[in-house]
């Protein structure tokens, strides 16, 4: 049966009760037209499935399921590959409990690090967001499992995430807060976009025509289904008729026979109607044919993936005199110090929250390498309040009593769960005070310290960071972080992890410092383009680690860097040697410069990144291509995407701020001619090939008697230059008259 002939014969309030859910997790099924319930789950680390007590806030258990590490952690792999297979098991997984469609990827742009929800995310940067965000949906969706891109869009807070509207101008969220989104959209084609709880510019995302109809599918061509967060819906039917296919969960009916009485009454098109159920029975038979009931998951080898994730997302932010990697030949005593070791911090929590089919910790993994070296520990302060048998003073004497007697110390602070979750934001970046006193504690009797970092979102590190020799940031590492760590400190794998954000001195030198999360029901987007790195590179601020960042127990050598075109976009080719000793994984990243561009543009934007994987001496080549729709910027005079003829500026190298080669390249383009109008400037009007000639003819006499009082560039002469044309038929002494503007603009509007 096709589609067509299954909806032919559905009565109107089938149609309309099809436009929400059936329950919490299902849509409405019409076996007799062969139209079957759609299965969705969350998303996005897990498949967080809940058979009974459903529930979108994470209270309620799920059945266990490889809880992988969260976006922040497989975000900064920056490997492609590895996102795809990690979305490969979970499609997997899915499949065995008869999900559909699972809840992610979360690719919103992590526009503060406040944001509890960051964990959720996988950078500041959207090329990098967009990239990893195509792999996971393609991975997903090659096991016949539907993906759900979300939060479609500008969710960047949880606070008044229901409410707040997003004030954001045309070009940062032409740029920044849609250009992932638009990637994965066209490269990827998720089965469904989830929308929004948030306003956007003043319209709920749930019900706005211009980003569910005009961007997403007009301009993107998107021909998927839109479904709502749980519980976006504000009006049924403005949503409806903005393309917002599936509100979701159930409304208990509530939305469906808002939308029949609509479409009866005529406030609501029935075209609008069928062409959302024409997608949702799309989605069905999509489902229908993807599903592979009977499929199982070798839930070992998928803890074995999480622990890959973990290794590769870890980034080791300092490691002064190679302290790292520890080695158990030489018999040195280690103790371990902090809760995480043993109660490890390794999800975030929220509707993504899984229920782990195995859960490692680090102290036991410590151990279990450390061979003959006995290692000793004391959790030296207590998260959340969890009961402990000695005061928060007898843990801490206890903690730095060992550490006086180690060779070295292996010291895991992190956020507790209370500091960060999806539903609000945090108001300070710190660790918490008894972590940082425990380190000085710590420090003032054995400097040999290496921090283990476990949290969903950046910390401030500065003001403790340089009173120890090494930094491991391990981030939320999934079930399977606890043993990945150990194999990094060990030395078993590699760091090869990147930072995804910049971790800034301090909270009051990001971005949105002054305009986090707004007030009054908004929140202005006043950095503008400037998010992440672009604004710390334009506003020349020092970091405590750039966007970019992270070390190996290797070290690379860049050489031969090549720049040719390449479909009208380029293609970078680079050498890269591994110099030291150990095999180890190099993400190489390109970031562009637009000198002379007519926009602002930022200092430097990630343009294309590859990771190659290198034995001792090793070289290779690493090829990356810069599509031509990279080059663009979005014109917001002409309301589309331009790319300027210019001679664009390439650096390639390890990180935002560790550049090591430069090339460029002169990339064509039609000429652009600013449009003008009567409200356009002389200056302007004299800058245009067709009207400036035109106009001079008009006004040669008059200017040249002007010029000679006010030479061209000087103070008078860019006062008139600024002066508007429909202004001139106005001055006495100026023979132009309204029928002569008239004819100007016609003559410009022939072109
Ligand atoms: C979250 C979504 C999630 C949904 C269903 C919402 O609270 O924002 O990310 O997919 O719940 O649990």
């Amino acid at each position: 049966m096709t589609n067509a002939t299954k909806t032919a014969e559905l009565s109107l309030d089938q149609k309309a009760a099809m436009t929400s859910g059936a329950g919490w997790w299902d849509t409405v099924a019409y076996p007799e037209a062969g139209i079957q319930s759609v299965i969705m789950s969350d998303g996005p680390h897990g498949v967080r499935f809940q058979e009974a007590n459903a529930d979108h806030l994470g209270l309620s258990s799920s059945a266990p399921a490889t809880c992988f590490p969260p976006a922040v952690a497989l975000g900064s792999s920056w490997d492609r590959g590895l996102a795809r297979r990690v979305a490969v098991a979970l499609g997997r997984e899915s499949q065995f409990f008869g999900v559909n469609v699972l809840l992610g990827p979360g690719i919103n742009i992590k526009r503060s690090p406040l944001c509890g929800r960051n964990f959720e995310y996988f950078s500041e940067d959207p090329l990098l967001s967009g990239e990893l965000g195509v792999a996971w949906v393609n991975g997903l969706q090659s096991q016949g499992v539907g993906a759900s891109l979300k939060h479609f869009a500008a969710n960047n807070q949880e606070t008044d995430r229901l409410t707040v509207s997003a004030d954001i101008a045309m070009r940062p969220l032409q740029e920044i807060y849609l250009r992932a989104f638009r990637r994965v959209v066209l490269e990827a084609k998720p089965w469904t976009v989830m929308c929004s709880y948030n306003r956007v510019n003043g319209v709920y995302a749930s019900q706005n025509p211009w980003l569910l109809t005009e961007v997403l599918r007009d301009d993107w061509g998107y021909d998927g289904v839109v479904v709502s967060d749980w519980g976006a819906v504000v009006d049924r039917v403005k949503g409806l008729a903005a393309g917002m296919d599936l509100e979701m969960p159930s409304s208990a009916g509530n939305g469906p026979s808002q939308v029949a009485a609509a479409v009866r009454s005529g406030a609501l098109d029935a075209a609008a109607l069928d062409r959302s159920v024409a997608r949702l029975v799309g989605l069905a038979s999509k489902s229908g044919t993807g599903a592979r009931p009977g499929t199982t998951f070798d839930a070992a080898a998928n803890h074995a993936l999480a622990r890959e994730a973990a290794i590769r997302g870890a980034v080791l932010l300092k490691n002064d005199g190679a302290l790292l990697p520890l080695d158990p030949a030489t018999g040195e005593k280690i103790v371990v110090l902090g809760e995480f070791a043993r109660t490890p911090r390794y999800q975030g929590a929220g509707s993504s929250k899984v229920e782990p089919t195995y859960l490692d910790n680090a102290l036991d993994a410590i151990r279990g390498l450390a061979g003959n070296a006995g290692v000793s520990f004391s959790p030296g302060f207590t998260v959340d309040g969890a009961p402990e048998s000695l005061s928060d003073s007898a843990l801490r004497e206890e903690a730095v009593a060992l550490a006086a007697a180690a060779d070295v110390v292996l010291l895991f602070l992190g956020l507790p769960a209370s500091y960060e979750s999806e539903g609000f934001d945090r108001d300070h970046i710190d660790l918490p005070q008894d972590q940082t006193e425990l380190l000085d504690a710590v420090v003032a009797v054995n400097p040999r310290v290496a921090v283990v970092l476990a949290n969903g979102a950046v910390v401030r590190v500065s003001g403790w960071a340089e009173k120890v020799p090494a930094i491991l940031e391990g981030w939320l590492g999934g079930q399977a972080g606890g043993s990945a760590t150990a194999d990094l400190l060990f030395g078993i794998a590699n760091p090869a992890g990147r930072l995804t954000e910049t971790i800034p001195l301090r909270l009051e030198d990001s971005p949105a410092y002054l305009d986090f999360p707004g007030e009054s029901g908004h929140v202005n987007y006043g950095e503008g383009l400037f998010v992440g790195y672009r604004h710390y590179d334009a506003r020349k601020l020092a970091v405590s680690f750039p966007f970019g960042h992270g070390l190996s127990y290797t070290s690379f050598e860049y050489s031969d860097l090549r720049i040719e075109a390449a479909d009208g976009g380029a293609r970078l080719t680079v050498a890269v040697r591994n110099s030291g000793g150990r095999a180890g994984h190099e993400v190489v990243q390109a970031y562009m410069r637009a000198p002379g561009s007519r926009v602002q543009r930022p200092e430097r934007e990630l343009k294309g990144f590859a990771t190659i994987e290198l034995q001792p001496g090793e070289t290779g080549d690493v090829t990356i291509t810069v599509p031509r729709d990279d080059f663009a910027f979005y014109d917001t005079t002409a309301a589309t995407w331009l790319v300027e003829e210019l001679e664009y500026g390439f650096q390639v190298g390890a990180s935002s701020r560790d550049l090591r080669l430069g090339a460029s390249i002169q990339i064509h383009s039609e000429a652009y001619i600013a449009p003008v109008d009567k409200e356009s400037t002389i200056g302007q009007w004299l800058s245009h090939p067709v009207g400036g000639p035109a106009l001079l003819r008009l006004i040669e006499p008059v200017l040249a008697t002007y010029r000679a009082g006010a030479p061209e560039g000087s103070p008078r002469d860019k006062m008139l230059m600024g002066t508007r044309l429909g202004q001139l038929a106005q001055f006495p002494v100026v023979p132009v008259t309204e029928e002569d503007l008239d004819a100007l603009m016609e003559l410009v509007s022939r072109d």
